[in-house]
């Protein structure tokens, strides 16, 4: 890791050593307010994007008359050693080093001499860092959508192999209709999927170049934008200047993305600790993905889902805090802006420990089919009943009330909905007839529902083929 070593004297600038903006001041920075304004302890994470950045803008720079092919070659040398620096952990932060642009270019002109004087002509820190973040940020949506699909995945090979295990359905909590286990797991493959559609959208909006804009009015050397955004491998480049140096729309975007897809992740989670309770006994959650209790030996704790569910909070709160930084300021560039490094560096390694930790759970569940068959019970069967009345011409209205009166006839004789006898049915409404028995099975309960999305087999295969699909050209 990098470290911070002596002062290399005061200089022109604060106590930690001459800045690269010091040429007005008299006075060096309050040490308090030196560490107040650095931002080199997390942007440092930037380093790489900061160094391709520079080399890009050498090379920008060198197309105009501002340097020549010679000198630019030097910085691009010497970009590179600061970048072998970086890379073996030997780069030394000095204290007069702010942040990551200020610390690389310090370096780089102690390597090279005062051709590194050169390199900043034209631009700002303020078209560098939304540059940086950028290109930051898109390498790691890259990442982060690789991990989203094993996920997807994982669901879809879990309903593949779980095809046939059933389940009660809730609503409110309550026991609501029987479905299929793998309708369960593909209701998430279906969330996470939006989750990627939306990060894709997320990534082309980041994908875009504001170099070139300088520190908000634009360039004054005439230097070539659409280069620059080629060579950085961006979409294209930022229409206007303001906007160029001031948006953050994309960090705000991956800021919620992350908060929502995480709010997925910890209903997921939260479904797992209770289908894992002894009460339900649905699932099992791997040891892997379990802790202990340190003083009941007895106890298996769902800690990987209570972690998921927790740690979603903080997504959530990042996303607040930015759009409360972010609301109020008047354009363009504003140091606030600077506090868009935290939140967004931590939303980055959160979630992508959420969905690693997520793939795993459900890699790793085991499903109890027994125990979730023994979960439902006849009166989840009460929507047949009157499906049952609709199919003989009853509308469905009417339906639903004499299916209801059923459920009540069987609660006051304290018995079950399906064990009611054809005279019974036939008290409640004239139009019952003993196929009415043949309604209590939740195999054929479930069969009903096979037009396209419902929990049907057919429906359930179909599903998963278009998940196959979408996996394959994804
Ligand atoms: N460290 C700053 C940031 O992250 C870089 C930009 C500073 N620009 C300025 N004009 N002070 O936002």
């Amino acid at each position: 890791m990098a470290t911070v070593t002596a002062a290399a004297g005061s200089g022109d600038g604060a106590d930690g050593g001459p800045k690269l903006w010091g040429g007005r001041f008299k006075k060096p920075l309050d040490p308090e307010m030196e560490k107040f304004n650095a931002s080199i302890g997390y942007d440092k994470v930037m380093w790489s994007a900061d160094i391709d950045g520079s080399i890009a803008y050498a090379k920008a720079l060198a197309k105009t008359t501002i340097i020549s092919e010679a000198e630019r070659d030097k910085l691009c040398e010497g970009l590179e050693m600061v970048r072998k620096e970086w890379s073996v952990g030997q780069f030394q932060i000095v204290p007069s080093d702010e942040d990551i642009h200020t610390a690389n270019e310090r370096r780089l002109t102690e390597l090279v001499g005062d051709v590194g004087r050169k390199l900043h002509t034209g631009r700002s820190r303020n078209d560098q860092v939304a540059t940086d973040t950028r290109l930051w940020l898109r390498d790691r949506i890259s990442n982060i959508s690789g991990l989203l699909k094993e996920t997807i995945s994982a669901f879809n090979e879990q309903a593949k192999s779980n095809q046939t295990v059933m389940l009660p359905g809730f609503t409110h909590l309550q026991r609501a209709q029987p479905i299929r286990w793998a309708q369960w797991l593909l209701c998430y493959a279906s969330m996470l999927k939006r989750d990627f559609d939306r990060l894709q959208e997320v990534y082309n909006r980041t994908n875009v170049c504001p170099l070139g804009s300088g520190a908000l009015a634009g360039h004054p050397f005439d230097i070539d934008r659409d280069f620059l955004a080629m060579e950085l491998k961006f979409d294209g480049i930022t229409l206007n200047s303001l906007d160029g140096t001031s948006d953050r729309d994309f960090v705000s975007e991956f800021l919620f993305w992350s908060s929502l897809t995480s709010t997925h992740l910890s209903r997921m989670a939260e479904d797992l600790i209770i289908y894992s309770t002894k009460e339900f006994s649905f699932v099992t959650l791997a040891d892997e993905y379990s802790t202990g209790s340190s003083l009941m030996p007895q106890k298996k704790n769902a800690d990987s889902c209570e972690l998921i569910r927790g740690r979603a909070g903080r997504l959530t709160g990042h996303l607040t805090g930015w759009l409360c930084t972010l609301k109020g300021l008047p354009l363009t560039y504003n140091k606030d802006l600077q506090e868009d490094k935290e939140p967004l560096f931590d939303s980055v390694e959160t979630i992508t420990s959420l969905i690693k930790i997520s793939c795993g759970v459900i890699k790793t569940l085991t499903v109890n089919p027994d125990k979730m068959k023994a979960a439902l019970s006849s009166e989840m069967l009460a929507t047949d009943i009157a499906y049952y009345l609709v199919r003989k011409g009853v509308p469905f209205r009417d339906a639903h009330h004499v299916s209801g009166e059923c459920v009540q006839l069987a609660e006051s004789k304290n018995t079950d909905l399906d064990k009611l006898t054809l005279e019974d049915f036939m008290v409640v409404s004239a139009k019952f007839e003993s196929d009415i028995l043949d309604i209590f099975d939740y195999e054929k309960s479930m069969e009903q529902y096979n037009a396209k999305g419902g929990t049907g087999s057919k429906s359930i295969s179909w599903q998963i083929d278009v998940f196959e699909q979408w996996l394959k050209t994804n």
